[in-house]
């Protein structure tokens, strides 16, 4: 990064080199990763849990079971008593933890085919949105579709309410071109905004949505190794991306 201006750390990881960090959970979770009756979504728990804790403690300087959370009033997590906004999304066994200098909201998705496509579109995007998208080519839909509303999720996610929201109340300008990751976008204006939004596909089927209120973002792929000792420690390798 350059300067001093704000900017956001998303931080890129797989379950794989989470879910082994059982040791950094605290007693509840413990208690609430064992009631998960599954294996990959229990799995998944303890990763997640892991990425936050590992993360956020080592911006912090505090042990990782140190970190108390509470949740907002739509159940946005938030670190008790400390200024640090962060959001976390998953799919499958990718996981994205965005912390920011100021609210934050990040949506992971995996394209795949909608079950009932009419339905969906008629609920998740507002008629403009609707509109825009059905002047692509039908080849393009289905993917400007997920990146529309990735961009959509990560900004309710950044203002804390999800889904809650009227989901026709917030829409968005998204480009056409739906493979020119990344791609730095003015959010809109209102009572949401105005939201920097940036895409990025992790993967050929699923795309990144951060909403923030910065100009500049750090993508940090971030796995476990470890040491001599045998403990566990983040080995990132950061991709630094600014924001034109
Ligand atoms: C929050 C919500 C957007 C998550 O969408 P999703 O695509 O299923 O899941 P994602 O992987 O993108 O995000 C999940 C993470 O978002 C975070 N989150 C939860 N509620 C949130 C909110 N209101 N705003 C922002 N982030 C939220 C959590 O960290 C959660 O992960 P965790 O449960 O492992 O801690 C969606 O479930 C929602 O809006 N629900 C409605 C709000 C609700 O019912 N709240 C219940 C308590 S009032």
């Amino acid at each position: 990064m350059s300067g001093a201006a704000p900017h956001t750390a998303v931080y890129l990881a797989h379950a794989d080199d989470f879910a082994g960090l059982v040791a950094l959970l605290t007693p509840e979770e413990h208690i609430r990763a064992r009631a998960i009756a599954l294996p990959a979504p229990r799995r998944r728990y303890v990763a997640a849990r892991a990425l936050v804790r590992t993360v956020l403690a080592a911006r912090l300087g505090a042990p990782p079971q140190a970190l108390t959370f509470a949740l907002g009033p739509y159940g946005k997590p938030y670190l008790v008593g400390l200024d640090v906004p962060f959001n976390l999304s998953h799919t499958g066994d990718h996981l994205a933890l965005a912390v920011g200098n100021g609210p934050v909201g990040v949506d992971l998705e995996e394209v795949r085919p909608l079950q009932n496509s009419h339905a969906m579109l008629q609920t998740a995007l507002g008629p403009l949105e609707r509109e825009r998208l059905q002047r692509l080519p039908p080849a393009q839909h289905l993917a400007a579709f997920y990146r529309a509303w990735a961009c959509k999720e990560a900004i309710l996610k950044a203002q804390g309410v999800g889904l809650t929201y009227d989901l026709h109340a917030v829409q968005l300008t998204v480009p056409a071109d739906l493979h020119a990751a990344p791609v730095p976008e003015q959010g809109p204006e209102g009572p949401f905004g105005p939201w920097q939004l940036f895409l990025h596909w992790v993967h050929p089927t699923r795309v990144l949505a951060l909403a923030s209120t910065g100009p500049g973002i750090t993508l940090i792929p971030v796995q476990t190794v470890e040491d001599r000792e045998g403990r566990w420690i983040i080995h990132p390798a950061a991709a630094v991306l600014e924001r034109r």
